[in-house]
C-alpha cells in the first residue's frame, strides 16, 4: 500500500485540521470523498442522507456569522472556565481552542464545505438520525485525511440551526448533522491523542479494569 493510505495510520492521524488554504480542492477528489459517504452504513439502509456541496462563499458567509455567534456567546465563554479533556495537557488545550477561533473567522473562507442532511420530511429527528448520518461523515473526513485534505468535523452552527439552516436555503423537512470544511491544510497531520483505553474501557462490570490478554 503506498505510504500515507494504510488505515491504522489514516484513522490515527485524521485530526481536526482547521487552517486551511483557501485553493480550490479538485472535483474529482471532492467525488471521492462523497463516494466514501455513501458507503457508509445507515439505518435501515433508507438513506435519507444528503449532501450539500457549497462553493459560493456568499451562502458560507451567511451561514459563518452565525458560527461566530455561536463562539463569541456560547462556546467561547464555556472554553474559558472548563478544563482539559482526558489525553490533553493545557497548552494543547490553548493551542486547540486558538484553532477553534482561527477556523471560526476564515470559515467561509475554506474551498469547499459539504453539509451533511437527513431528508426527514415529516418525522422527527431523533438519537438513531445521527447515527445514520455520523458513519457518513466519518467516512469524509477519513478520505479527505487520506486525499492529503484537511477537513474539521463542525456542529456549532446548530446552536442557532433556524438561522444556519435558512441561510444555507435547506428546504423544510431537511436537517443538517455537520459542516465539513475542506482544504488543503496550512500545517502537517499529526497523530491523534485522546488518552488511554484504561480510561475508557471496562470488562464485564462497569468499572472493572479491561484486561487484554
Ligand atoms: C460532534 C462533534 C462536533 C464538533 N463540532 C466542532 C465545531 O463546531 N467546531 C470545531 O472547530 N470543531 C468541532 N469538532 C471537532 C472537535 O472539537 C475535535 O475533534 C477535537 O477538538 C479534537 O481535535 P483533534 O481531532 O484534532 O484531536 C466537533 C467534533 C465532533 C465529534
Amino acid at each position: 500500500m503506498p505510504e500515507g493510505t494504510d488505515l491504522f495510520d489514516i484513522i490515527g492521524t485524521t485530526r481536526a485540521m482547521r487552517r486551511l488554504k483557501p485553493d480550490p480542492v479538485p472535483d474529482a477528489m471532492i467525488q471521492r470523498i462523497l463516494e466514501s459517504a455513501i458507503c457508509a452504513p445507515n439505518g435501515g439502509n433508507t438513506q435519507r442522507w444528503r449532501f450539500l456541496v457549497i462553493k459560493d462563499t456568499a451562502i458560507k458567509k451567511g451561514v459563518q456569522a452565525w458560527y461566530k455567534k455561536a463562539l463569541d456567546e456560547v462556546v467561547g465563554p464555556r472554553y474559558a472556565s472548563s478544563a482539559p479533556p482526558p489525553g490533553a495537557t493545557k497548552e494543547g488545550y490553548h493551542r486547540q481552542h486558538s484553532a477553534v477561533e482561527y477556523l471560526t473567522e476564515h470559515f467561509h473562507e475554506a474551498p469547499v464545505w459539504i453539509v451533511a442532511c437527513i431528508e426527514h420530511g415529516k418525522d422527527k429527528p431523533n438519537r438513531s438520525s445521527g447515527a445514520s448520518i455520523y458513519p457518513a461523515v466519518q467516512n469524509m473526513l477519513l478520505t479527505a485525511r487520506a486525499l492529503g485534505l484537511g477537513a474539521t468535523l463542525t456542529t456549532r452552527h446548530l446552536l442557532y440551526e433556524k438561522e444556519a439552516e435558512k441561510a444555507l436555503g435547506l428546504p423544510p423537512g431537511v436537517h443538517s448533522y455537520a459542516i465539513l470544511p475542506i482544504g488543503y491544510p496550512m500545517g502537517k497531520f499529526g497523530p491523534v491523542g485522546r488518552g488511554t483505553l484504561e480510561q475508557f474501557v471496562y470488562q464485564d462490570r462497569w468499572g472493572q479494569p479491561y484486561a487484554a490478554k
